[in-house]
């Protein structure tokens, strides 16, 4: 399986939110890692959209029990950088021909993502069963998901984009989703105030969502 499946999967199965979280300051990586694995979120996605992104995954990556991976891979080089640096699975808003040869060469667990139905089929096709719903309320929400179910019953997602503790039960609760993703844990104003106990708090609240 070219997605390194299981891989994967345990990634999105270690709890129901993965948080996506941009660093833009890098005295914010360990604290914020140790605040969301206190808090129950393991499974932490870096994007790729700062200058300090990769550093803060090389720090984030030595907290114990951190899973870290890359989001908002773009480029092969990209995908290098992040497994270098210590990425153990990306996340991308599409897929590219470029961008999947990159990950399969470096044997990166990679959650790709789709808008739709075709796309998703693909990579299917391809061997990838984990697919992220991006972005997930702009494309029609918990409805459009929930049709892909089924139509392509083997296909499990994360939806991402646009989900909050107001919305994320809609999506869990669908036979297809697999886990979120979203940024609500992780906010720039709770890091900017060194708030990581309120942080935590959100963690372990997502932490326990049903799904
Ligand atoms: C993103 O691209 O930043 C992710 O989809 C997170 O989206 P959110 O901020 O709406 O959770």
């Amino acid at each position: 399986m070219k997605q390194m499946a299981e891989d994967v999967r345990a990634v999105c199965t270690a709890a129901p939110v993965v948080p996506v979280i941009v660093i833009r300051n890098i005295a914010h990586a360990r604290p914020l890692a140790e605040a969301l694995v206190a808090g129950g979120l393991p499974s932490l996605e870096v994007t790729l959209r700062t200058d300090c992104a990769l550093d803060a995954i090389a720090e984030m990556a030595q907290v114990p029990g951190a899973q870290v991976g890359a989001g908002t891979l773009r480029t092969p080089q990209d995908v290098s950088a992040a497994k270098a640096a210590g990425a153990t699975f990306g996340v991308s808003p599409g897929a590219t021909e470029n961008l999947l040869q990159a990950v399969e060469k470096e044997a990166l667990p990679f959650l790709p993502g789709v808008a739709t139905a075709g796309e998703a089929m693909q990579l299917a096709d391809r061997g990838y069963e984990t697919l992220k719903f991006f972005p997930a309320e702009a494309i029609g929400g918990a409805k459009a998901l929930g049709s892909l179910a089924s139509p392509l019953p083997d296909i499990a997602f994360c939806p991402t984009g646009g989900i909050s503790p107001q919305n994320a039960s809609d999506y869990l609760s669908l036979a297809n989703v697999i886990c979120v993703g979203g940024s609500w844990v992780a906010s720039q104003s709770l890091m900017d105030a060194g708030n990581w106990d309120k942080i935590e708090a959100l963690a372990h609240a997502a932490a326990g969502l049903a799904r």
